[in-house]
């Protein structure tokens, strides 16, 4: 088919039906693999820097080695993002250890697997962004390395589950009576005006957009302080958002089925939202 999807696997671009990996992949048996997602405005990656620098930490965190140079990511992302029909993208790739025979411990001598792919870029609807969006709590039962951006993501899919049987968009997520972060978006309240953000450590993962929000709030004036955040604090906050590469920045007004934080988009959000959309179009 003439308008079948590019991807990318080792070296090749190809239609996404030729692509093939061994079922013996480390990626398939065990997760064993690290990932990005990576915005594309106007066919511009957004923050393209920071993403490598991360798959890089995450590939330093499970002790494989980077395959590619910088240089050479950002060439094969480019050509990527030429060989698709639309503008606005996501793209996805992942790094796996590569096919070997079974055992947990590493193979000696394995090429890892490298896959991309470009999706188009859905962004949250208009309403959502003008109304917000609902959310459910949940403890946070994942492994003490969500500062890794792995592949294993089976802790976060049973959480998103959680979200999307009561026709939420997410799960926000708590441990040991502190904020963590979403299924697939970490978390930022607003208490008296003040930006609070919990710290980058090993709980949750930090985020591009994370930082490009903290950022740009910081450009605009907005006071910031990075800090654990209590349970307590977060259901009281007078604002409560979540930030993905695929979501920027989206207000959250409803919260285990409760209005939150009089169920409208708050005055901070809004402020923070338009800059937001501000330096994006910079960037292009
Ligand atoms: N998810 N926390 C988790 C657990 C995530 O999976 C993500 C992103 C984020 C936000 O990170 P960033 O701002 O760099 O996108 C936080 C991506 C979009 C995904 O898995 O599809």
């Amino acid at each position: 088919m003439a308008d079948e999807q590019t991807v990318y696997l080792n070296g090749q671009f190809l239609p996404i039906t030729e692509a093939k990996v061994s079922v013996l992949d480390r990626g398939f048996i065990y997760g064993d693999g690290v990932y990005e997602v990576v915005p594309v405005y106007g066919r511009r990656p957004f923050r393209m820097a920071q993403h490598l620098k991360r798959l890089q930490y995450s590939l330093d965190g499970i002790r494989l080695a980077n395959p590619h140079t910088d240089a050479h990511w950002r060439q094969s992302i480019n050509e990527l993002i030429e060989r698709q029909p639309f503008a606005d993208q996501a793209v996805y790739l992942q790094v796996t250890r590569g096919p070997a025979k079974r055992d947990h411990a590493f193979p000696k001598g394995v090429a890892p697997t490298v896959f991309m792919m470009s999706n188009p870029l859905v962004l949250p609807a208009r309403e959502q962004v003008e109304r917000g969006v609902a959310v459910v709590t949940a403890q946070d039962n994942r492994w003490l390395r969500c500062d890794l951006k792995t592949t294993s993501l089976l802790g976060n899919v049973l959480m998103r589950q959680l979200a999307v049987d009561r026709d939420a968009v997410e799960t926000v997520m708590f441990r040991d009576g502190h904020l963590t972060e979403a299924s697939a978006s970490n978390v930022l309240i607003v208490h008296d005006g003040v930006i609070v953000a919990p710290p980058k450590d090993n709980l949750i993962l930090p985020g591009i957009t994370y930082d490009a929000t903290l950022e740009i709030a910081d450009r605009a004036g907005v006071p910031l302080d990075v800090r654990a955040v209590t349970h307590a604090e977060a259901m009281g906050a007078d604002e409560m958002w979540l930030s993905s590469s695929t979501k920027e920045v989206l207000a959250i007004t409803t919260v285990d089925g409760r209005a939150f934080a009089g169920g409208r988009p708050g005055p901070v959000f809004r402020r923070v939202y338009e800059a937001f959309q501000q330096a994006k179009a910079d960037a292009k």
